[in-house]
């Protein structure tokens, strides 16, 4: 991203509403953005504007499940997810325009903008993330706001995206109706959904396993890779069935998706897909969609 084109915390209030009485008179003044209707001030910290209590809203399990996330988001990403990552922003780029006004709803807690929206050249790209951690990003955040709530006017935005957020949100019919109310008719929706179908983690783990790390490493790994395959196989059926009951597979996510209820919730949201691709061997969707 270019430096010195970016969008400023400053200019944020144009497309802001208030958090508390929902209006959008929002002004800046001395290191905060206020509310001209009920006073209400939120905290400016760089580029980040600060949303101090609007996690309130969500169960001590989300809250639970962060503490689990923060340290694992904190050792950062390998590089065949970066490559990945790079790729969605790619996928992006086709109908994306670098001067459109952009949410990213659960951006992450890196200072500088994800790999996926590095490419892009954004002037107006705008982070969400509700882990109040601090770390004075590199671009506009509207940091500890959360998707089921966003505070921003109705339809002042181009796009939103979700990169691998959907997952993680409790309320994701919420948020998905949030994200729609702020792009309105015109806008566009890019996702990028992790599919937990047990065939593609089976073959994208046994493909990353002979294709990363030692020579010696990797041949070992050739050698097993069919038993590895058919044991990840096994165990991916069996956290369906225990999907299937509501018995909860790890600390992180809310729910899995897969090809088949993707499909099923777009249509549940009254989205419809413009594109979507499969990325081979990552288990990952990329789709665009906009209002049906
Ligand atoms: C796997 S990370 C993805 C981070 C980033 N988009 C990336 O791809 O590098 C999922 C993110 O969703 C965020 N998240 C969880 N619940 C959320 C909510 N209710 N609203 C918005 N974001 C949420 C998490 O805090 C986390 O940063
Ligand atoms: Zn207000």
């Amino acid at each position: 991203m270019l430096p010195g084109r970016m969008l400023t915390v400053a200019k944020l209030t144009d497309m802001m509403k208030c958090p508390a009485c929902g209006h959008g008179g929002l002004e800046l003044r001395e290191g905060a953005i206020a509310c001209r209707d009920c006073g209400h001030s939120l905290r400016v910290e760089g580029n980040s504007l600060l949303f101090e209590s609007a996690q309130e809203g969500l169960s001590a399990e989300w809250q639970a499940q962060q503490d689990v996330a923060v340290p694992e988001y904190e050792k950062g990403t390998e590089e065949s997810v970066d490559a990945l990552s790079r790729l969605f922003g790619g996928f992006m780029a086709i109908s994306l325009r670098r001067d459109h006004k952009v949410l990213d709803i659960g951006c992450g807690i890196t200072r500088e903008v994800p790999p996926y929206v590095r490419d892009l050249g954004l002037e107006n790209y705008i982070g969400l993330e509700p882990l109040m951690v601090s770390n004075d990003p590199h671009y506009p955040k509207l940091l500890g706001a959360i998707a089921e709530a966003l505070p921003i006017r109705d339809g002042v935005l181009d796009a939103v995206m979700f990169a691998t957020s959907m997952d993680h949100i409790e309320d994701i019919d919420g948020a998905v109706s949030e994200a729609k109310r702020v792009v309105g008719l015109e806008g566009r929706l890019y996702m990028w959904i992790g599919i937990y179908d047990p065939d593609i983690i089976a073959r994208t783990k046994a493909f990353h396993n002979i294709m990363l790390g030692s020579r010696v490493k990797k041949t070992l790994r050739f050698l097993a890779a069919h038993v590895e395959y058919s044991y990840t196989l096994w165990q991916m059926k069996d956290r369906r069935k225990r999907l299937a009951k509501g018995i909860r597979i790890d600390p992180y996510h809310c729910r899995y998706y897969t090809r088949e209820n993707v499909g099923t919730s777009l249509a549940h949201w009254g989205l419809e897909a413009v594109r979507s691709v499969e990325v081979p061997n990552t288990a990952s969707l990329f789709v665009e969609a906009r209002p049906a």
